[in-house]
């Protein structure tokens, strides 16, 4: 697939993934949402790739759905799933480590994509905002289901309801995104981040991310039980042995992704 709205690039183990419609903000068409999904499917599949990062522009991560391309569906259009929704849900499938790097807008569909990865990284620029509302619908990938998750329940309703942009150091406090970097340092900081989680075993890293997940899919109890039976499975990897023996060695480890 030729891609001609996003840039793609493999940094060392880390695969870097830009959206790159800058004359509309980043909005995310089908068009564009089709290459993402391709493009993260084959950095998963990517023996060499250990960490994946997702940005945007300066000024924007993305401003939302395209609005241009939406305004004339009809409700069976959407229903039937061949626009909009189409493949949103494929970041989902992705099982190594995705982190947003957002600087600029992240708003409506643009913040819901920012919290289908892993964590976020905001710039001190960022601002986060579901403002649907003010064109007559409501979120549609999560913005109403993730965004309580993740801030509670009174900002979430907040925001959807009012449509306010949350800047970064609110997000930061509310625990939107995991840390606020100067503008300058953004893509940087995500980069060394993702650097440092692709050098880790990625079968620990690939458990780690199934398990955290699982905390918003189950009890307590349950997720403490599947926390524990992947616990016990590492012990079956030949990275737990040489992690372990490493550290008692007082060196680095060497893994193997076995
Ligand atoms: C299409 C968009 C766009 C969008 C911006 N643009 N957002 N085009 N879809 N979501 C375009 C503008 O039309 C404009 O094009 C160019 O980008 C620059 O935008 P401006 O508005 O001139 O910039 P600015 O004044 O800086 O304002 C930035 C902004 C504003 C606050 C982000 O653009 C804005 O409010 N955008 C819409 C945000 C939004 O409502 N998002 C939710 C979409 S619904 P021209 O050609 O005029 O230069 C959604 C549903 C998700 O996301 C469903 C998921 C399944």
């Amino acid at each position: 697939m030729t891609y001609e709205n996003i840039l793609v690039e493999t940094q060392g183990k880390v695969g870097l993934i830009r959206l790159n419609r800058p004359k509309a903000l980043n909005a995310l068409n089908d068009q564009l949402m089709d290459e993402l999904g391709d493009a993260l499917v084959k950095f998963d599949a990517d023996a060499d790739i250990g960490c994946i990062v997702l940005t945007g522009s300066e000024k924007a991560f993305a401003a939302g759905a395209d609005i241009g391309g939406m305004a004339k569906f009809t409700y069976m259009d959407v229903f039937k799933g061949e626009y909009i929704t189409r493949n949103w849900e494929q970041i989902r499938n992705v099982r190594k480590p995705v982190i947003a790097a957002v600087a600029g807008f992240a708003l409506g569909g643009g913040c819901e994509l920012a919290m289908m990865c892993d964590f976020i990284i905001a710039a001190d620029n960022a601002k986060f905002g579901q403002p649907e509302i003010k064109l007559g619908i409501i979120p549609g990938a999560g913005g109403t289901q993730r965004l309580p998750r993740a801030v509670s329940k009174s900002k979430a309703m907040d925001m959807c309801l009012t449509a306010r942009m949350m800047d970064a150091g609110e997000a930061e406090r509310a625990g939107l995104v995991s840390r606020v970097v100067p503008m300058d340092r953004l893509l940087a900081e995500a980069m060394e981040a993702a650097t440092v989680i692709a050098s880790m075993s990625l079968p620990s890293v690939m458990m780690i991310k199934e398990s955290v997940n699982r905390a918003y899919e189950s009890t307590l109890a349950e997720g403490i039980q599947y926390e524990r039976r992947m616990f016990y499975s590492t012990f079956a990897t030949e990275d737990q042995k040489e992690g372990m023996q490493a550290f008692m060695e007082k060196r680095l480890p060497v893994f193997k992704n076995l």
